[in-house]
């Protein structure tokens, strides 16, 4: 998705969950990156123009049995490399260094020494000990010939080896990962330095050429987008609003399982801003009249996200009507939804088994994906750039079936209201707190129990609220919040004296696994 001139460093998966934060990472620093199997040959890097590439981290010992290796023609293309941990030993086995089996491996927090604090190069300008993040076993213990070590651990005599004629550099440690002091400063001096590029690629000025490719997809035709309030799906609205104008189309089924405001602010947003031609597909009471009844949670996911396709089919028949040939829907398909599916052979396939609220496969539209080339970073500041409101932008992800699965037991109005209530109280204070954006996920969920308190004079038997705020990196595993005590009584005492039928307030500090991030 972006231009072919544009400097791009080639991410070698080998199959570490690290290859996408590398990625990320290197455009952080305003390079381009992309992620590319460890089969990419040769003739293909070079076909490709690559700036750099970088060797990412691998689970395997270079040893083991159908260890994941490369085309060694990769280092004699005269392309900047740089290998980490797996990387940086098979770049060493390659080239005739040697890779031994340590008896002590290390993981976690390790210090690194450098031979020559003085020295420029890869560390330059840090400092002479430093805590970075390893986790292996076997290690470089004689660098080919070239390369000078500059740094080493107690059990990595070459954690750092460098060879500034060839251009070629290897890491034993994770300087992707937050935990490595300098780890991004690393990077840089790999990016700058070592390969020469220049910081000037950023995901706001490829807006242009997004939108003069979905011009060139679409051409005349009609387009259709299915918006669920979410940041993605927004932010390529946005973006196929920019391109073609009032060729586009958006439906909004609302289910009335949203969060407070939400429903208003995708109007406010998307047809008084932008003025969109926006249809607004107000399915409250066929939903509510489909879930009557229905208390088994997977029952209640199937019937909601059956709901949704049969009201968006409806909806977009009616939008091709009059206008037969090729039918445009437009999905925000993120780059590691790209990768996860096979976009690279070796990265990881672990894939959210939800797709609720998605669309199936075989609906008969061309998929029109602009934002199949970036990271959810990456696409906040494009929605940002494009001037959708931050409570948009910043939006934290949120379940297809909604509410649905924020309420244990029967959907109904009431349930709805009062654990809409409930959940606004709770992200007003974690706003108020400047919480918002540690959390991954926070919300109220809505038992099907009831408790026993005391309000004013008399006794009452009420709903207990679940708050639930945890942090996470990508919902695969979650821990539960250490929330300032402060912020949780402010939350209970306010739900408890605003929403009426709620005689009390728990706080949920299980993290995933053991339980899931949603109730249900
Ligand atoms: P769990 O609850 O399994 O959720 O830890 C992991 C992530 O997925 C979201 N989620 C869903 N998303 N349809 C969706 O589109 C669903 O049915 C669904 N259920 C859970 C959840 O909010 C979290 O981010």
């Amino acid at each position: 998705m972006t231009p072919d001139d544009v400097p791009t460093v080639l991410v070698v998966d080998f199959g570490a969950q690290y290859a996408q934060l590398i990625a990320r990472r290197v455009r952080e620093a305003n390079v381009h990156s992309e992620i590319v199997p460890a089969s990419i040959t040769a003739d293909e890097v070079r076909r490709r123009g690559a700036a750099a590439l970088i060797l990412s981290g691998g689970p395997a010992s270079v040893y083991a049995e159908g260890a994941p290796s490369m085309d060694p023609g990769l280092l004699d293309l005269g392309v900047p490399t740089l290998g980490i941990c797996y990387g940086q030993q098979l770049m060493v086995q390659l080239l005739g260094g040697t890779v031994a089996h340590s008896d002590v491996a290390e993981y976690g927090h390790t210090e690194l020494n450098r031979t020559a604090t003085d020295a420029d190069g890869l560390l330059a300008d840090t400092a002479a000990s430093q805590s970075v993040w390893m986790s292996h076993r076997d290690a470089v213990t004689e660098a080919p010939d070239g390369f000078v070590v500059t740094a080493r651990t107690s059990a990595a005599p070459c954690a750092v080896i460098e060879d500034d004629q060839r251009r070629l550099y290897g890491v034993q440690y994770h300087p992707e990962v937050s935990h490595t002091a300098h780890g991004q400063q690393v990077l840089e001096a790999f990016l700058y330095r070592g390969a020469g590029l220049a910081p000037d690629w950023n995901p706001t000025n490829i807006i242009d050429e997004l939108v003069g490719r979905i011009r060139t997809q679409v051409g005349d035709r009609p387009v259709l987008c299915g918006l669920s309030g979410g940041v993605d799906s927004s932010v390529a609205a946005a973006l196929v609003h920019r391109a073609v104008g009032d060729q586009l189309t958006c439906v909004f089924v609302d289910h009335g399982l949203m969060r407070h405001d939400e429903g208003r602010q995708v109007e406010a947003t998307f047809r008084d801003h932008f003025h969109v031609d926006l249809v607004h597909v107000r399915a409250e009471e066929r939903f509510l009249a489909k879930l009557a009844g229905v208390t088994d949670p997977e029952t209640k996911r199937k019937i909601i996200g059956e709901a949704f396709i049969r009201e968006f089919e409806t909806a977009a028949r009616d939008i091709y009507a009059d206008s037969p040939g090729t039918k445009f829907l437009v999905q925000g398909t993120l780059y590691p939804d790209v990768i996860e599916s096979g976009g690279s052979d070796s990265a990881s396939t672990i894939k959210s088994h939800h797709n609720v609220g998605g669309l199936p496969d075989d609906l008969d539209f061309d998929l029109v994906e602009p934002l199949r080339d970036l990271f959810k970073d990456e696409v906040r500041a494009l929605g940002a750039e494009l001037g959708l409101p931050d409570e948009m932008v910043q939006r934290q992800p949120f379940p297809g079936p909604g509410l649905g699965v924020r309420i244990v037991g029967e959907v109904t109005r009431e349930r709805l209201d009062l654990v809409r209530a409930a959940d606004r109280i709770a992200l007003e204070e974690f706003a108020a707190a400047g919480l918002e954006r540690e959390l991954w996920q926070s919300y109220a969920a809505l038992l099907a129990v009831r408790s026993v308190g005391v309000q004013g004079d008399g006794r009452t038997y009420g709903h207990p609220i679940v708050i639930r705020a945890v942090t996470s990196e990508d919902a695969m595993t979650a821990d539960w919040a250490r929330l300032p005590h402060e912020v949780l009584a402010r939350i209970s005492s306010r739900i408890t004296n605003e929403v009426v039928g709620v005689n009390r307030v728990v706080y949920d500090i299980t993290s995933k696994p053991p339980g899931t991030i949603e109730w249900e």
